[in-house]
């Protein structure tokens, strides 16, 4: 672990630690307030997200973007990042020794930052964040306290573009975010 943003950056350029890195154009680390109250975990970049460097850029970022707005949240005044940083092929979900590989970093940017309130977009980052047992269907909308970070999991932005319903949710799990920071 580094106890610092410039040897953490430092350590992830050029990263082969999983196959992941055969495809990628860019690694995509994170974006926004490095001390932020709120950070948001998403699962790995797009297409969009591999080219620009940065993550939820795409169209799922897009409508994440416009939540935000609508709940008064700035997307530079929290931290967003995901469970990987390179892109999976056809935006599969990550396997698990890629998720293993990887998840080294983002504790590292957990701890850097030291939110109070954790974000888990979708089943990936809530998975492997808070255990592989657990159900986004059923845990979401639900603080869950784990050393002294409280966790709101909710739907992944790209679910929402599949399913009208799930926009009204994610918006009310994000209300209980803004009302408790
Ligand atoms: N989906 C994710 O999970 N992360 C991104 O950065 C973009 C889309
Ligand atoms: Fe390294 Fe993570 Fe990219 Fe795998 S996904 S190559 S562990 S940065």
């Amino acid at each position: 672990m580094y106890d610092n943003w410039e040897n953490l950056e430092k350590s992830i350029i050029g990263c082969k630690k999983c196959k992941l890195c055969n495809n990628r154009t860019n690694i995509v680390f994170g974006y926004g307030n490095k001390n932020a109250d709120v950070m948001f975990i998403g699962e790995g970049p797009g297409a969009d997200e591999d080219i620009q460097g940065v993550p939820f850029v795409g169209k799922a970022g897009k409508l994440m973007d416009m939540a935000f707005e609508g709940l008064g949240i700035n997307r530079s005044e929290v931290y967003i990042a995901n469970i990987v940083k390179c892109r999976p092929p056809q935006n599969r979900v990550p396997e698990q020794d890629e998720a293993d590989s990887c998840l080294n970093y983002l504790r590292n940017q957990v701890i850097l930052v030291k939110p109070k309130i954790i974000v888990l977009l979708g089943s990936t980052a809530l998975k492997n964040i808070l255990g592989r047992e657990l159900s986004i269907t059923a845990c979401r909308g639900k603080w869950i306290e784990k050393k002294g970070i409280h966790y709101m999991p909710t739907w992944h932005p790209a679910a929402l573009l599949r399913d009208e319903n799930k926009k009204i949710e994610f918006w009310r799990d994000l209300k209980q975010v803004v009302e408790k920071v």
